[in-house]
């Protein structure tokens, strides 16, 4: 029933579970999440908060046991496909199984040599090529399946922006991943494409403390998450980089 604002009881926008996050509204229940990398860390993050909200969860990652193991942490309407985002053969047969979907964010990002005076045989031996070429190739195939209204996040961080002396082809994967998130915004509108620039993020902890921001503490996967679902559900971003880092880029 709702009241006389039109708003429903608060019940109805609210989840409250042991293992998801403390307040999250039912905007993606009827919505397919895809979450590569959704088994640890960011991706996880995002998917207990896209779950609690009513999704049905798609994780997809290597590790099977680890796929399991997040999957009993998130609601009944959660599936896993084991695969490696380095491995584009298997892609078809991935997207065959998810079928139409809403939403993706890819956190996987497959790793390589990255510093500048590492010796690079080729290209695939490269951050460069492991995380942006694999994000770009699966991307080609898997915009055909996101429904008109649905949105795609990609992963990037600090280091576009500051870079680190030892991660040379980090940031310049970085980069580039946020400037594909704006062109595909332009070339697949109206299908909405961001990118989220991480900072601090502690994966294990749980706001711990730091000197390196404005906040005093780092971030954890809960911050990331709220984001990552905020840009999910606002149908009003694209072509965006939101940065989420306790204002380190203010100190
Ligand atoms: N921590 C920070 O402060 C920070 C800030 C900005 C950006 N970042 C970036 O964000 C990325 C994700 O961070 P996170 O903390 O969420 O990492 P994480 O906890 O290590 O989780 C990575 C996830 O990606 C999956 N994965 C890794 N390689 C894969 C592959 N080749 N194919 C399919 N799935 C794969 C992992 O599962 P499997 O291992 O089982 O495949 C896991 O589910 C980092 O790699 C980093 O580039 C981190």
């Amino acid at each position: 029933m709702t009241s006389s604002s039109g708003w429903l009881p608060l019940s109805n926008y609210l989840t409250f579970n042991i293992d998801t996050p403390k307040f999250v509204n039912m905007e993606l229940e009827k919505r397919k999440v895809v979450l590569i990398g959704g088994s640890h860390g960011m991706g996880l993050g995002t998917a207990k908060i896209a779950s609690a909200a009513g999704a049905e969860v798609i994780l997809i990652g290597r590790d099977e046991a680890q796929l399991l193991s997040a999957k009993k942490t998130l609601g009944p309407k959660t599936r896993i496909i084991a695969g490696d985002l380095t491995r584009p053969a298997s892609y078809p047969a991935w997207l065959d199984e998810i079928g139409t979907f809403d939403h993706l964010f890819i956190s996987a990002s497959p790793g390589g040599e990255s510093s500048f005076r590492s010796t690079y045989p080729t290209i695939e031996s490269s951050y460069l090529y492991g995380k942006f070429w694999h994000t770009f190739i699966f991307l080609q195939q898997a915009f055909r399946h996101i429904s008109p209204n649905g949105s795609i996040t990609l992963m990037s961080g600090g280091y576009a922006v500051r870079p680190h002396p030892d991660y040379c082809l980090v940031t310049v994967a970085f980069a580039a991943t946020e400037s594909l998130a704006k062109a595909m915004a332009v070339s697949l509108a109206p299908v909405r494409v961001n990118a989220i620039r991480p900072t601090w993020i502690d994966k294990e902890g749980d706001h711990t403390a730091t000197t390196k921001n404005l906040n005093g503490f780092m971030g954890n996967n809960h911050d990331i998450g709220h984001a990552v679902v905020f840009l999910m559900t606002n149908d009003y971003m694209t072509g965006q980089v939101l940065e989420v880092d306790g204002g380190t880029s203010l100190v």
